[in-house]
């Protein structure tokens, strides 16, 4: 193997237990891992957990632990995890390894022979729920970060340099445009930097929970910059074995929170130009988990527990959920209604039901092997135009993955699902299968290997996202362990004929409504109190005020201004809409202007009361796929209960004109 790739996640504070937040950065960088090594890439993972700093002492102290006992339990409660969710990581660093310490140190004595490093004072404001310095702002500022009051510092530190390098920075970011990615964030960034840097203090001395700066234990190394080296650390920087740091350094990506875009585009890449080492090729951040409207997070007491979605749904729902419902890049919301709807219409439904029938048709129909497509005589142009399908969804989800845009990747792959089911429900493989003419034979069996062709196909694609599943689906087609598959050679028409299938079982039983109560009671009764005082959870990142430095203005409260009567993307996600289908439609008794409409929205049928009764007769309406607004409050109309509403344009005094769609569209699919 000569290609390599280096994936890292951030590593994680240890204040908090982990949450489907940390879940999510885990699980993409995951998926990406896999498919690295499905490539044949000689690939290496980190993940860890960020154990140091003013946080941290203070959280353990809460918590009437010492710090590493705090930092013991919690660090393992990740691995654990991690463990449990088969995620594929080849390291988990922990920075009070001294395998660790030992690296930052290096690092530290290798900046400042550089020259980079200078003793001063500092006197000024710092965030230590972001452990972030506030230079220039007064006694008591908010954090522009997170909205929490600074605390001042007067300290002797060290400083670095930072200064120094802000034209270097900026060459950087327009010499590799995609050294951060998305564009988005490489603006903000370029901004920032534009702005003016000022040096950077990077020691602290009135705690002690950190690594100690060489030559003078009275300071321990900011916490930042002890935690961004783990990335080489855990190669064995500074440790005088340097083989896996020859092989992996420069990283490929660093995978991120859109939270910690500076401290990885700024601030790291700073202290590697300082040490005269390469930066890593590329950062990427995401948005947010949002749940009940703000950033998942300890602080606002609005977590989900991972293991609780394990429990009920296994490790592939929730992986193909977060992949599959974020958009990369942007933030989106959790919640268990949008789970579960996914969960049954694209797994159970989608990827399960076509597996299942494919593969029970074989078994029934052919004694269990994949049987020979027919020669001409028994073609049809859609076989073909399945071929070709898969095809574009190889090539269209290959890409969309490189660039790290999964779901549009899943969208593909689902859309061949789609297709193949079109082709065996407009091919009724099942009355050939009633036929015994040679005619009928041999259309079934065309018919079967395209549909298991097919499956193939969207099985060795998905399994990067989905690995379970996958890789069961993979051994039930005959084709043995699936991690011996190379992705690169994947194309149409490589199943071979008469392979013998395995044991056909269901992967993805369907979720009834239990499901949902269950997996909220568990979350209600896990549910821990708010880590911090009320008044600070309620801190929400605010923009840096005009007169605030630049030199601390971010890019999430940069983010936040909005220019007046406009709302965000967050705003716009709050209302959940959905593509329903109108099963039952008649008059309300005594209204002339209200019909009661039964909606199917694929997981659920929802009675909703319209006011559209003087434009549309209830017969016109039933089959008709229509635009609900899901997450109404309920309210009644004349005594009936409506649970959402229809989504019609009401022109002034005129009638109203439901919403349709041009193209079909599967049922319970939101609208965004
Ligand atoms: N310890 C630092 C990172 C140091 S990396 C050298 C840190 N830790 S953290 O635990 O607070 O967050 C780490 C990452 O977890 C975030 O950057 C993000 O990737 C992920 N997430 C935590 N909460 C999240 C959401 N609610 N939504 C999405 N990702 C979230 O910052």
């Amino acid at each position: 193997m000569s290609k390599h790739f280096y994936i890292t996640t951030p590593i994680y504070y240890v204040n908090a237990r982990p949450h489907i937040g940390h879940t999510y950065t885990t699980i993409a960088c995951d998926a990406i891992a896999r498919r690295q090594r499905m490539l044949g890439v000689n690939t290496y993972f980190l993940t860890g957990t960020d154990e140091h700093g003013q946080k941290i002492e203070r959280a353990a102290a809460a918590a009437g632990k010492t710090p590493q006992q705090l930092t013991d339990e919690v660090s393992s409660q990740f691995r654990a995890l991690w463990d449990r969710m088969g995620i594929t990581y080849d390291d988990f660093i922990r920075t009070t390894s001294d395998r660790h310490k030992r690296g930052v140190q290096a690092l530290w004595r290798k900046i400042r022979d550089n020259g980079y490093i200078y003793k001063g004072h500092y006197t000024g404001q710092y965030c230590v729920f972001d452990e972030l310095y506030v230079d220039a702002a007064g006694p008591g500022a908010p954090c522009p970060e997170c909205g929490r009051p600074t605390e001042t510092v007067q300290e002797e530190n060290y400083f670095f340099k930072l200064s120094a390098f802000q034209q270097k920075l900026l060459d950087l970011y327009t010499g590799q445009p995609d050294f951060i990615r998305p564009d988005t964030r490489r603006n903000e960034v370029i901004s920032f930097v534009k702005s003016g840097l000022r040096d950077l203090s990077i020691s602290r001395s009135t705690f002690s929970w950190g690594i100690p700066v060489p030559d003078d234990p009275k300071h321990v190394i900011y916490v930042w910059m002890d935690a961004l080296s783990n990335y080489i650390t855990a190669l064995g920087y500074g440790s005088g074995d340097t083989k896996l740091y020859d092989e992996f350094w420069p990283a490929d990506v660093h995978m991120i929170g859109k939270e910690i875009v500076r401290f990885h585009c700024v601030y790291w890449p700073a202290f590697l130009m300082a040490a005269g080492l390469p930066l890593p090729k590329g950062i990427v951040a995401h948005g947010w988990l949002l749940f009940e409207e703000s950033k998942m997070s300890k602080s606002r007491g609005n977590i989900v527990r991972s293991e609780t979605i394990l429990d009920v749904l296994g490790q592939d729902a929730l992986r193909y959920f977060l992949l599959r419902e974020i958009v990369f890049g942007q933030d989106g919301s959790f919640s268990f209604d949008a789970l579960v709807q996914r969960y049954n219409a694209e797994l159970a439904n989608g990827l399960g039901n076509l597996a299942s029938r494919t593969l029970t048709m074989i078994t029934r129909y052919f004694h269990g092997e994949v049987p020979y497509p027919s020669a001409a005589a028994a073609r049809h142009s859609a076989d073909d135009a399945i071929a070709r399908a898969a095809a574009r969804a190889i090539t269209d989800s290959n890409t969309l993955f490189d660039q790290y845009q999964f779901s549009r990747a899943l969208e593909s792959v689902w859309g061949l699902i789609a297709a193949v089911d079109k082709y065996i429900v407009e091919n009724e493989p099942w009355s050939l299968g009633e036929k015994q003419d040679e005619q009928s034979r041999a259309r079934l069996a065309t018919v079967l290997y395209t549909s298991a062709e097919a499956l193939r196909i969207v099985t060795a694609l998905a399994h990067a996202a989905i690995p379970e599943a996958t890789a069961r689906i993979w051994s039930q087609l005959g084709l043995g362990d699936i991690k011996k598959f190379d992705l690169a050679t994947l194309k149409w028409g490589q199943l071979q004929l008469g392979t013998r299938l395995g044991k056909v079982e269901p992967v993805f039983p369907r979720a009834d409504k239990s499901a949902i109560e269950r997996m909220q009671n568990m979350e209600e009764q896990g549910r821990p109190a708010a880590a911090v005082p009320a008044s600070a959870t309620q801190a929400q990142p605010k923009p840096a005020a005009a007169s605030a430095p630049v030199a601390i203005q971010t890019v999430a409260a940069a983010a936040s201004a909005l220019p007046d009567g406009k709302i965000s993307i967050d705003d716009f996600a709050k209302v959940e809409m959905r593509v329903g289908q109108v099963k039952v439609a008649e008059k309300v008794k005594d209204a002339d202007k209200l019909l009661r409409l039964e909606v199917d929205l694929g997981t659920e049928v929802r009675q909703v009361v319209a006011g559209i009764a003087e434009a549309y007769a209830p017969e016109t309406l039933i089959g008709r796929k229509v635009v609900i607004v899901a997450n109404l409050a309920p309210r009644k109309l004349r005594g009936l209960e409506s649970n959402g509403m229809i989504v019609a344009a009401s022109a002034e005094g005129g009638r109203p004109v439901l919403a349709t769609f041009a193209e079909d569209v599967p049922l319970g699919t939101r609208l965004k």
